[in-house]
């Protein structure tokens, strides 16, 4: 099922209440902020950075540097919340993070015989940016807790013998985007060793890592990384907003004779986009400024918002499917944007369908997030831009919906 099908539904039924969309909480948008971003910037790069107003000019209207204008904040931004000594040089801010999959996979790609793993469900920003420089995915199994680390072994191996040559295995740790679940861990560890062991790469997407419980959070991949095996990815467009596109991605790998990583990935960028937008890295870039480069911080807001929606989640299912006597489960992520109900009848799209014209209630199928096979009895309920009431009320409906399919 595509995107725009699931856009069309949600188009038809604008009074249903939509667990399906996906997008960013729109409460603290406002327009003031951006021109005040700007001006921080415009400060920051006069009396921190000590540039003349033609620099000043420049870096707002000209051509720019293709690894970006605010390396160093970002950089900043990582020691502060993620605790990652990075540097700057190795950090290349691109269109989205979405440029930045497109990148790393296809400097990645040689030839055919490559291919790359993930945990099936999958992002399908990743899926589509694999499908684009036609890098085949070679799906992982996922565990309650993430991507099943055995499997990745018995699959990178099982490519091998195919003659196919592993490259990279996609992983979003942090309250994954479809499952919510987070990888405990011990099993960050052994990942780290099996990528070690298998000369793999792991590419680490973080974009929800700020939208947490409170509760300590494992540490990263790339903090637990001796070997340079981690690629990480990063995204403001939850932290910040969707609308800036800004994403980046640090590569400090040495690469044979080209420097590193950073660099070749820089190389394709400056073929692609030449570089992202530095008004928008401009707005990003105040952003930081005035948040001392701490996006929990700047994003405190919003996390709350996702903290509040998510307990009235799980407490609203608990209410209505009371243990033992419920016809469906569910899984309890830590924080992020997404929890998994699964139920005993087929989710499909005419199931979505039938649950938005019958009982004004919309969701995500997850087989969406399965390239075709599988998660043809899980939903994915989204929580970002509902209030609590909404989601009681959608809820109610769920509920409905579900006794009216099993009953
Ligand atoms: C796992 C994952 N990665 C990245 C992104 C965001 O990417 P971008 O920075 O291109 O907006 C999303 C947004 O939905 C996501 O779920």
């Amino acid at each position: 099922m595509s995107m725009t099908l699931l856009n069309e539904i949600t188009g038809r039924y604008p009074d249903a209440v939509s667990f399906a969309a996906g997008r960013p909480y729109e409460g603290h948008f406002q327009l003031s902020l951006l021109h005040r971003y700007l001006d921080t910037f415009a400060r920051y790069l006069v009396e921190r950075r000590r540039f003349t107003p033609e620099q000043v000019n420049r870096t707002f209207f000209q051509y720019g540097n293709t690894n970006g204008t605010i390396t160093e904040l970002v950089a900043r931004h990582l020691k502060v919340d993620e605790g990652l000594t990075v540097d700057p040089a190795t950090v290349v801010v691109t269109t989205g993070c979405q440029e930045a999959m497109v990148l790393v996979l296809r400097a990645l790609r040689r030839d055919a015989r490559d291919v790359v793993f993930a945990g099936r469900p999958t992002y399908v920003g990743f899926s589509g940016a694999a499908r684009l420089v036609e890098m085949e995915v070679r799906p992982v199994r996922e565990g309650p807790d993430g991507l099943d680390v055995d499997d990745l072994v018995v699959q990178v191996r099982r490519a091998r013998a195919e003659g196919r040559r592993p490259r990279a295995c996609y992983v979003i740790p942090d309250f994954a985007n479809p499952g919510g679940a987070t990888l405990p861990v011990t099993a960050r560890r052994r990942l780290l060793r099996v990528a070690e062991r298998e000369g793999l790469l792991l590419v680490e997407d973080n974009p929800y890592s700020m939208f947490h419980d409170g509760r300590p959070r494992p540490p990263t991949l790339r903090s637990l990384d001796r070997h340079g095996n981690v690629v990480y990815i990063g995204s403001f467009a939850k932290t910040a907003f969707a609308g800036a596109r800004i994403g980046y991605v640090v590569a400090d790998q040495p690469v044979a004779g080209a420097g590193t990583f950073a660099d070749e990935l820089a190389k394709l960028k400056s073929m692609l986009t030449l570089n992202t937008s530095s008004i928008a890295q401009a707005v990003i870039g105040g952003l930081l400024v005035e948040h001392e480069c701490s996006m929990e911080r700047a994003s405190a807001p919003t996390a709350e918002v996702y903290r509040t929606n998510l307990r009235t989640l799980l407490d609203g299912l608990a209410h209505r499917f009371p243990a033992g006597s419920a016809p469906v489960s569910w899984n309890s992520p830590t924080g992020g944007m997404f929890a998994v109900l699964t139920v005993p009848f087929r989710a499909d799209e005419a199931a979505l369908e039938y649950s938005a014209s019958r009982f004004g209630v919309l969701w995500t199928p997850m087989h969406h997030f399965y390239a075709g096979a599988g998660g043809l009895h899980q939903l994915r309920l989204s929580y970002s831009v509902l209030t609590p009431d909404q989601i009681n009320v959608g809820l109610d409906r769920l509920a409905a919906f579900v006794a009216d399919r099993t009953g």
